[in-house]
């Protein structure tokens, strides 16, 4: 929906006074698949609101049979409103419907026309985060999502993806620029790259930027760090990219503490859906703290003795940091380099215990021109292999399936989504 547009008439006066209290929503994307034209106005006018400026939305007929057939063939965005004008039964065999074609990491709320207690139990065991019944205002809509991403036990609105090198110029960085520009183009919802590795950073490099020198200004001053001053400092990039880029100057030495990065991280995901962190090779007490952080790991080795002796030591101590996460993705970078003896992915895969994520052959010519152009694999050969490797990691590290593989069959559990809620911070 046209963002100019949308608003149309203004609420009542007493609705107003009463809303006041709404807060910013984050950069989610939001997607709506309405029945009723009272429906999609409301959603339509909340989406025009200033609450939502960070969001992204978009509103379409056909109620929730139009979404399911659509999201056969799409990935679900952040959120998902759905209306049905059925009644319990029939309502039901919808949502399952819908289950069926929904990715994992997205909420759905159902929008219905009959108060129905009954129904909304169980909606709530399928898994669906609430059910709306029409008609409602825009100030509902947005205290509703607000409930669901902004509330005390809401949990992070963000995943955040941490990259990291086995060994010097694996190809941590570009594996990890790549795999957030594939996220945001796959997925349409906001992503932040986060350059920290402050004194070489080649973000800014990569994407053809000259930004400010985003990062340092957040590590430097912790104390004004908020989603308003996140918004101050982001490069944008592309349509749902935006880039916290290294200075990449000597001027200053680069010496942080254990939790120098922490309130950057946590506000980072605390507002944007998808956090991409470019760490440094090197293994420092703010580097050990940040792979905690974060939600899942990717180290970038290359096919050779040093990078599998580091990613062993790397997959062990996150084992032992992170005994109740996910094993950190391997990637196996510039395989094939001819007449260099080289280790097999399959070895790797034996020694580390491990499944590989993905294997990336050595392409001087296609590396270099992206790295020169200031781009990235997609945008130099859309048709690469390597460019759908990289769509398929982005959608692996988000917690759900590559395109071409079945989709999981239901919403996450409710469950853990409450987990993720009680998550420790920082
Ligand atoms: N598969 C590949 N084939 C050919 N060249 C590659 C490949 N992957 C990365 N490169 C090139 O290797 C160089 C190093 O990459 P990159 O800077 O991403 O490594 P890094 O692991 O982040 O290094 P650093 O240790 O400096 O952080 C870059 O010039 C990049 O273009
Ligand atoms: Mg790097």
């Amino acid at each position: 929906m046209d963002r100019a547009t949308a608003g149309g008439v203004p609420a009542p006066g007493d609705r107003i006074a009463e809303n006041v209290d709404l807060r910013p929503i984050p950069r989610i994307a939001i997607q709506a698949f309405c029945e009723t034209p009272e429906v999609a106005a409301a959603l339509e006018q909340a989406a025009g609101d200033r609450r939502m400026a960070r969001t992204h939305v978009k509103i379409h007929m056909g109620g929730i049979a139009a979404a399911t057939d659509f999201y056969s063939s799409a990935p679900t965005p952040n959120l998902l409103f759905v209306e049905s004008k059925e009644r319990r039964e029939k309502a039901l065999e919808q949502v399952d419907r819908l289950a069926a074609v929904c990715d994992g990491g997205s909420k759905v709320i159902l929008v219905g026309h009959y108060d129905d207690v009954a129904l909304y139990r169980e909606l709530l065991k399928r898994g669906v985060s609430d059910y709306m019944v029409a008609p409602f205002d825009l100030f509902d809509v947005i205290r509703e999502i607000g409930e669901l991403y902004l509330s005390p036990d809401a949990g992070p609105v963000g995943r955040t993806v941490a990259f990291l090198g086995a060994r010097g110029g694996a190809g941590s960085s570009t594996v990890a620029h790549n795999v957030g520009f594939a996220l945001s183009r796959d997925f349409e919802s906001d992503v932040v790259i986060g350059d920290f590795d402050l004194a070489w950073g080649t973000a800014g490099l990569d994407f053809n930027q000259d930004p400010a020198q985003g990062i340092a200004d957040a590590v430097f001053s912790p104390e004004r760090i908020d989603d308003v001053y996140l918004d101050r400092i982001l490069a944008k990039c592309a349509d749902n990219l935006s880039l916290l880029a290294a200075p990449a100057t000597l001027e200053r030495t680069y010496d942080f503490d254990e939790t120098a990065f922490s309130t950057l991280v946590d506000v980072m995901r605390a507002g944007v859906p998808a956090v991409v962190l470019d760490i440094p090779h090197v293994w420092s007490g703010w580097v050990r703290q940040t792979l905690m952080t974060a939600d899942e790991v990717v180290i970038t080795a290359m096919p050779d003795l040093a990078s599998l002796r580091n990613s062993k030591n790397l997959v062990d101590q996150l084992k032992l940091m992170r005994p109740n996460d996910l094993a950190p993705r391997l990637v196996i970078n510039q395989v094939g380099v001819p007449k260099r003896p080289e280790i097999k992915p399959d070895d790797f895969r034996k020694a580390l215990e491990l499944d590989i994520a993905a294997v990336i052959p050595f392409d001087p010519a296609l590396f270099g021109a992206a790295a020169n152009n200031g781009q990235m694999i997609a945008e130099v050969s859309a048709k690469s292999p390597i460019a759908d490797a990289f769509s398929d990691l982005a959608r692996r590290v988000m917690g759900r399936e590559p395109v071409r593989k079945a989709r999981k069959g239901a919403f996450a559990p409710l469950l853990s989504r409450l987990s993720l809620g009680r998550r420790a911070p920082g």
